[in-house]
């Protein structure tokens, strides 16, 4: 048996229940890991309170991410061996003490990454990966306005869109915030909850507007996002932290200045596997060479998954938080 944090139903923080689980042996293409630190993502309240469905049904362990050491491998698995540091994203089973992963879903981690960062930055940098080289192509030039600067895919994109050589502003929720996103790449900051973030954004580019806006916020700072990009720009919609975007006229776009819009996820853009290897290997080489740090910020022991949660959905944290088993 080993710890665990599973979800019997659907609801705030206090359904997080600690308990001891059964791993099962791997089976046919899998592998089993002791793990060693498990990402804390904002997914991770979707399927607790039921916004995403469990693919698993309930009960399940909750987290989608986590980083350990290889303890055991089923048949059928050649290129994966007992002993090796392996990381990856995946559907739920994340806060364990050991779990059982697709051997195909592990990425190898390179001696310079440690466990606690590789648990802090695999869904959050892979995203940052994507939606820079991928969703929206962003180079010297570009003008990016990220939503929730200070958080964990915001301060990883951030960085790495200020060393693409974009201008970079954010939003942020407190002043404290500000200041540590604008350590970290990001040139102007908007304080959103304060501050009218569309007349900021005309202010800051001179009425020129953003190429691109990455929003993970949803709800609360829809449809004011479209005000913010030039004609034939980008919204990227890529989370819902304040809830989700209700349906809206398509037409709008339209109005707003010939638009496109997206709501792109990881699961996609990384289903194939080499693409998994080449997002994963470019995230490896931006930290490998500290063009992107990972901040991780917050560190929770896996009994204290509830603290963890109520920290991040209480607009408490920065960078990335991980739980230790
Ligand atoms: N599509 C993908 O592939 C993908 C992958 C990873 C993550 N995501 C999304 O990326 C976003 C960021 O994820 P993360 O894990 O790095 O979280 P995070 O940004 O560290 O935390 C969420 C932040 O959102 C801001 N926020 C604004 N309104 C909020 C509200 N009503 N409740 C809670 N927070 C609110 C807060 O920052 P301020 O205090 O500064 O406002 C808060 O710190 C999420 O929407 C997540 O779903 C998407």
């Amino acid at each position: 048996m080993v710890a665990a944090v599973r979800v019997h139903k659907h609801g705030g923080p206090e359904v997080l229940t600690y308990e001891d689980v059964q791993i099962p042996a791997p089976g046919e293409g899998q592998i089993k890991i002791k793990q060693h630190a498990c990402g804390i993502n904002f997914i991770d309240t979707y399927f607790r309170v039921g916004l995403y469905p469990s693919p698993v049904g309930m009960p399940f362990i909750a987290g989608n991410e986590s980083a350990g050491e290889v303890i055991q491998v089923g048949p059928g698995v050649s290129d994966v061996k007992v002993g090796d540091r392996v990381a990856f994203v995946g559907p739920l089973g994340g806060y364990a003490g050991e779990r059982v992963i697709p051997a195909a879903r592990a990425v190898k981690l390179p001696n310079n990454i440690s466990y606690e960062q590789a648990a802090g930055m695999m869904l959050k940098g892979m995203t940052a990966q994507y939606l820079l080289n991928r969703t929206f192509k962003v180079g010297k030039g570009t003008t990016v306005l990220m939503h929730a600067a200070a958080g964990g895919v915001g301060l990883i994109l951030c960085q790495w869109a200020a060393h693409l050589g974009a201008t970079v502003i954010g939003t942020v929720g407190s002043k404290d915030k500000a200041a540590l996103a604008k350590a970290n790449g990001c040139h102007h900051t908007i304080l959103y909850r304060d501050e009218d973030f569309v007349a900021k954004v005309k202010e800051i580019t001179g009425g020129k507007l953003c190429d691109v806006v990455y929003d993970g916020i949803g709800a609360t700072t829809f449809p004011a996002s479209l005000d913010c990009i030039r004609p034939m720009g980008m919204f990227v919609s890529f989370g819902s932290s304040s809830g989700p975007i209700k349906a809206f006229d398509i037409n709008l776009l339209q109005f707003k200045g010939s638009l496109f819009a997206t709501r792109p996820t990881l699961n996609h853009y990384a289903a194939k596997r080499e693409d998994l290897m080449s997002i994963a290997a470019d995230l490896f080489d931006k930290v490998g060479s500290g063009a992107v740090k990972i901040p991780v910020n917050q560190t929770y022991k896996l009994k204290d998954a509830r603290k963890a949660h109520e920290d991040l959905e209480g607009r408490e944290t920065t960078g990335a938080s991980i739980l230790v088993p």
